[in-house]
């Protein structure tokens, strides 16, 4: 069944993340970094998030945004001291997480877009779906779920990055009628595919 996501299911999603996004930046930072992130989720009229649940237990998720640039904005200007905190926690346990995040760019945090055409986009941020429970279609109910809420707020263009080399998600993607606009490469030289949905309102 599929639900909304709730303060409840955090603990739980989060338990999903770490286990999903082994290597991934988020999951290198404090559990607290990433509790923040999804309550800000909930919390925040932009977010979308809904859980895949069967009694008891979570199998999967998927989350996203209206408009990210205002999104993380507000995410920025509402919890930036617990979010700094968090960090440095974690960079004094581990200082190589520092190089990570100097080599990041955060500028789009700080140049909120606020025309209407910018509301009728949103980001997939984030889907995962449980090791044992994958091929049997959840993630495809998690993202018609995503997409008709999104939909019915206005939004007509979702996007979202993904690593080049995972494969198994941007084989998904693709099949859930996302195209691939164009690559980017970090500072590392990591690529990320960027791709793009249009839906007609
Ligand atoms: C990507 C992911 C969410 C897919 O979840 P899933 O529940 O297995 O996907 P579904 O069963 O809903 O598959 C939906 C469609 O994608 C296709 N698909 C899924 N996995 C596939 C694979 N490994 N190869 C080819 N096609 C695949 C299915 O054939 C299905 O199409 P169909 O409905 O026409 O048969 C899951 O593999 C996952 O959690 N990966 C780790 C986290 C991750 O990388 N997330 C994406 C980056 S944020």
């Amino acid at each position: 069944m599929i639900v909304k996501m709730t303060k409840e299911h955090i603990d739980e999603v989060i338990d999903i993340h770490i286990d999903c996004f082994k290597d991934s930046f988020l999951t290198s930072l404090d559990r607290g970094v990433l509790d923040c992130m999804y309550n800000n989720y909930l919390s925040s009229e932009l977010g979308c998030a809904y859980v895949y649940i069967i009694p008891e237990t979570i199998l999967g998720f998927i989350v996203g945004t209206v408009n990210p640039s205002v999104y993380y904005n507000q995410l920025l200007k509402k919890r930036w001291l617990r979010i700094l905190g968090l960090t440095l926690k974690r960079v004094i346990r581990n200082p190589r997480i520092l190089k990570s995040i100097a080599q990041r760019d955060f500028s789009g945090f700080f140049r909120p877009n606020e025309s209407e055409e910018s509301y009728r986009r949103a980001s997939l941020d984030l889907i995962a779906v449980k090791p044992e429970y994958r091929g049997r279609g959840i993630a495809r109910n998690l993202t018609e779920a995503f997409l008709y809420d999104l939909k019915a707020r206005g939004v007509s263009e979702v996007n979202l990055g993904v690593a080049a080399t995972n494969v198994r998600a941007k084989r998904f993607y693709e099949k859930m009628g996302f195209e691939k606009v164009r690559t980017s490469v970090d500072n590392y030289g990591r690529e990320s595919n960027i791709y793009k949905l249009t839906m007609s309102v």
